[in-house]
């Protein structure tokens, strides 16, 4: 041990003790006044629980505001898309009936043997196609356009034998009315045969309501009645 008192050396510093390292710490928590503490609890806890209502306020708003907002949207879309619907759907419509207004004659094979003769060819109405009512069909040969308009009309006739004299004749005849005379409007023509020989036309013709087209050739009995080959069709433009 060293007389503090009897020399002039300094004391040395103090060890520190355990509990000294602790008690500074401590002290703060015990020197806290409880009712200050209980108050700033009580503070915190009306401060998240208003945080709480606010943001569930503010959420309710946006919510309410949205939904109002969407359906204003939905509202505001569906009279902008009803009419370009309605003019689209009737474009398509009219589009379709356009595209709908055709024919595609098949041949009528004759029960007997044609005879040698010039004239029509006659349909078969059972492998017939054509859109009623805006094409008719009348009196065996012909076709009568209900709908006026520009028209592709193709025919094909197949020919099975030649001729010596006459020209295998595909001719398209028009006519006015039912009772009007027939007018060619187109010809192909086929010239030289060895086993068969098509003779195709096709053009665009104007055609109006009553207009009747019909398929003509020199001699029925020189015809294919295959019916893939020898055929009239239309399709309105
Ligand atoms: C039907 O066509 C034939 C010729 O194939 C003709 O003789 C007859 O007069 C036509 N009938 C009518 C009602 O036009």
């Amino acid at each position: 041990m060293i007389n503090t008192h009897l020399t002039s050396v300094a004391p040395p510093p103090l060890p520190p003790r355990q509990h000294q390292s602790v008690a500074p710490v401590m002290v703060p928590y015990d020197l806290l006044p409880k009712p200050h503490s209980r108050g700033l609890i009580r503070f915190m806890f009306t401060v998240v629980l208003l945080n709480l209502l606010l943001s569930m306020f503010g959420f309710f708003y946006l919510y309410k505001n949205g939904t109002t907002q969407r359906k204003q949207d939905m509202k505001s879309s569906f009279s902008h898309a009803e009419p370009s619907m309605q003019k689209q759907h009737s474009h398509h419509v009219e589009k379709r009936e356009s595209h709908t207004v055709f024919a595609r004659m098949t041949v009528l094979q004759p029960t007997t043997p044609p005879k040698p003769h010039p004239g029509h060819l006659k349909w078969d109405m059972r492998h017939s196609q054509y859109s009623r009512p805006h094409i008719n069909y009348y009196n065996s040969s012909w076709l009568t356009i209900e709908k006026p308009g520009y028209y592709f009309v193709y025919s094909r006739v197949t020919f099975s034998s030649g001729h010596s004299t006459i020209p295998l004749t595909n001719r398209v005849d028009w006519r006015k009315t039912q009772t009007g005379e027939p007018k060619p409007i187109m010809q192909a023509f086929c010239h030289t045969i060895s086993t068969l020989c098509t003779a195709s036309a096709e053009d665009v013709v104007q055609l109006e309501t009553g207009n009747q087209l019909s398929v003509w050739t020199e001699d029925l009995s020189l015809i294919s009645y295959e019916e893939t080959g020898t055929t009239l069709g239309l399709f309105s433009l």
